[in-house]
């Protein structure tokens, strides 16, 4: 292991660590078509063309920088450069930074690849600009059309093709271009955001399979009035629908062994003196099966519609991002993580959604490797992996390209 510790890993590290950093929370700010996200882009961009890799980029701006070696479909892996808001340092930029390095050692190796290597980036991953998780993915593989891609905006209203445009890039007629005739296979290295690594006392995992996930956006009404003078018995106040709701997806998930979160919430007119006309939430919730998900949401939107009628609000629910289960290939999981030196790695769920599965999902055969994350905290600044296994990460990917090219 010590043989193979990669400077350009550390270097690389260190090119990105001030790029979208905000100074208040150390975490980091990489919103899709931003300007931070642009430099790191730009960055991917640098440190392919410096290493003669060709660039093959689509018209969303999704990359995959190609080692043009061996012939047939590329065995291709990477992760995303976009951050969730006052997100951590790892969650994507370790997948790419160490796709990178990897494809240097193998190189400095004299390793000859049977077929040839990509490194890719996906944008906007997270879904934290436009809401729909994976987009880029998605779009590559046509699991979304552009047609539906279209309606999307941003908090401020700016739709995807304007914010695109106002970065240079104009879409014109795009089509899905990612199939299993471009790639034998995808692997995506990310930092583990969990704590089951830690509990194992392995510095590497490999996946096994996604829990199904998706994001609910509750549209509460309620009539606007004085916060003094409206009896309390006289208002339709949102905000009680809303946080009855926020409490009732708490306990649902916790009773059924599941997840449920709200994490965002708008309210109108935002007046600390008034009865609120107005609340818009967004729920988060992830189950082991697609039935347990469905019946999660379908519970909770229950109990929030009985909540509505007690309080004279109206409710509507809308799913604006839904991806299904995603079973890992299990034969390329157990190629993967079996026999090393340091035995075999474990292989693990996650309940985090990523680009894997959006590929796994459209047919491609896709795995993950996990590095540890010695707290589990993740989508927060605290989110962080040791250099030593980051390193690991390296030689775990490197280790993984040679056998799925050779
Ligand atoms: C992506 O990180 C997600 O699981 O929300
Ligand atoms: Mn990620
Ligand atoms: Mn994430």
């Amino acid at each position: 292991m010590e043989a193979s510790v990669p400077d350009h890993f550390e270097q690389m590290w260190r090119d990105l660590e001030p790029l979208g950093r905000s100074p208040r929370s150390g975490g980091y700010f990489r919103q899709p078509f931003g300007s931070a996200e642009r430099e790191l882009d730009a960055w991917f961009v640098e440190q392919a063309t410096a290493r003669g890799l060709r660039l093959e980029t689509d018209a969303f701006g999704n990359r995959v920088a190609w080692w043009d070696a061996g012939t047939g479909p590329g065995v291709v892996t990477g992760s995303h450069l976009d951050s969730v808001l006052d997100g951590g340092a790892y969650d994507g930029p370790l997948g790419v930074v160490t796709a990178l390095s990897a494809v240097e050692l193998l190189r400095e190796r004299g390793f000859r690849p049977a077929r040839p290597i990509g490194v890719s980036v996906f944008v906007e991953e997270e879904g934290s600009r436009f809401g729909l998780a994976c987009l880029g993915s998605r779009l590559a593989t046509g699991a979304t059309s552009w047609e539906q891609a279209g309606a999307l905006r941003d908090r401020d209203g700016v739709r995807l093709d304007e914010a695109m445009a106002a970065q240079g890039l104009e879409v014109e007629n795009p089509q899905p271009w990612l199939g299993s005739e471009h790639l034998a296979c995808f692997v995506e290295l990310h930092v583990e955001q969990g704590r089951d690594l830690v509990d194992r006392g392995a510095a590497i995992g490999v996946a096994s399979r996604i829990w199904p996930h998706g994001r609910y956006r509750f549209d509460i009404a309620g009539s606007p009035n004085h916060a003094g003078t409206t009896r309390m018995e006289d208002r339709q106040d949102p905000m009680l629908t809303y946080a009855m709701t926020a409490l009732a997806a708490n306990k649902q998930a916790r009773v059924a062994g599941q997840r449920a979160t709200f994490g965002r919430v708008d309210t109108q007119p935002n007046s600390t003196n008034s009865v609120p006309s107005a609340v818009t939430a967004w729920m988060d919730a992830r189950c082991e099966t697609d039935e347990a998900l469905a019946e999660l949401v379908a519970t909770i939107t229950r109990l929030a519609e009985e909540r509505a009628s007690r309080d004279g609000t109206t409710l509507s629910v809308t799913a604006e991002s839904v991806s299904g289960a995603v079973d890992f290939d299990p034969s390329l999981a157990r190629r993967i993580a079996v026999d090393h030196e340091t035995g075999d790695w474990p292989i693990l769920p996650t309940q985090a959604g990523h680009d894997a599965g959006i590929l796994s999902a459209q047919g491609i055969p896709s795995a993950m490797l996990f590095v540890r994350n010695p707290t589990g905290v993740s989508h927060s600044p605290a989110e962080h992996a040791e250099v030593p296994d980051c390193l690991a990460g390296v030689d775990a990917l490197t280790a993984t390209l040679e056998r799925l090219a050779s």
